[in-house]
């Protein structure tokens, strides 16, 4: 798993946002696929909405359902997954003194048609996410389904900024600074579903 991790981390240094295929196995994203459904069969999720002081539900910003993952209902696949991310707390701590304290993740859920507009993932008044952090769960993703993580990523000075395109392929991990970096879920045509979370400073 280290390799992974050295991955990530070099990524985020190097090119300001870094990829890890199959940070977990098949097995793993089916198993938290289900767990998702079943949370949501019984009614769990709610519409995510946009800021941390006065939440509201903006459609036209962003259209996913979302749960937070908490200590009390965790089952033996979400135990597995945060302590996979714990790992990779106490690795990023020992290579790169972000001084990380926290997580939070929350499962999401993108039914056909919904999007998440271009954003930046700290809040104004929060500054403690440092780290985002997706990892997709979705099976046999295909390129007509949509749902793409687009990243723009600066262009040196004068030069314009790059977008790159991700497909979310399940067992995929994303990382990339939150307050540095914009960017976009384009509309899927298909349910999507992710973990995504943050790693934040005290
Ligand atoms: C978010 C977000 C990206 C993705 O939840 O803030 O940008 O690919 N998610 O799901
Ligand atoms: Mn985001």
């Amino acid at each position: 798993m280290t390799v992974a991790f050295e991955t990530i981390i070099d990524g985020v240094l190097n090119d300001g946002y870094g990829i890890a295929d199959n940070f977990i196995t098949q097995s793993e994203v089916t198993a938290l696929a289900d767990q998702l459904h079943q949370r949501r069969d019984s009614g769990k999720f709610k519409a995510a909405g946009i800021g941390n002081e006065h939440v509201s539900v903006e459609n036209a910003v962003r259209g996913d359902e979302i749960l937070w993952l908490d200590e009390a209902t965790t089952t033996p696949v979400e135990i597995a997954f945060l302590s996979r991310i714990n790992e990779f707390v106490a690795y990023v701590n020992q290579t790169c003194y972000l001084g990380l304290r926290d997580f939070e993740f929350h499962y999401a859920l993108y039914s056909p048609g919904t999007f998440y507009k271009r954003h930046l993932d700290r809040f104004r008044s929060d500054s403690r996410r440092k780290l985002s952090i997706v990892c997709y769960l979705n099976t046999n993703w295909q390129e007509a389904d949509g749902g793409q993580l687009a990243l723009y990523l600066p262009g040196a000075t004068g030069d314009q900024e790059q977008q790159i395109i991700i497909s979310p392929v399940g067992g995929r991990l994303v990382c990339f600074e939150s307050g540095l970096l914009e960017h976009e879920v384009l509309p899927a045509t298909h349910e999507r579903l992710s973990v995504t979370g943050w790693l934040k400073t005290a």
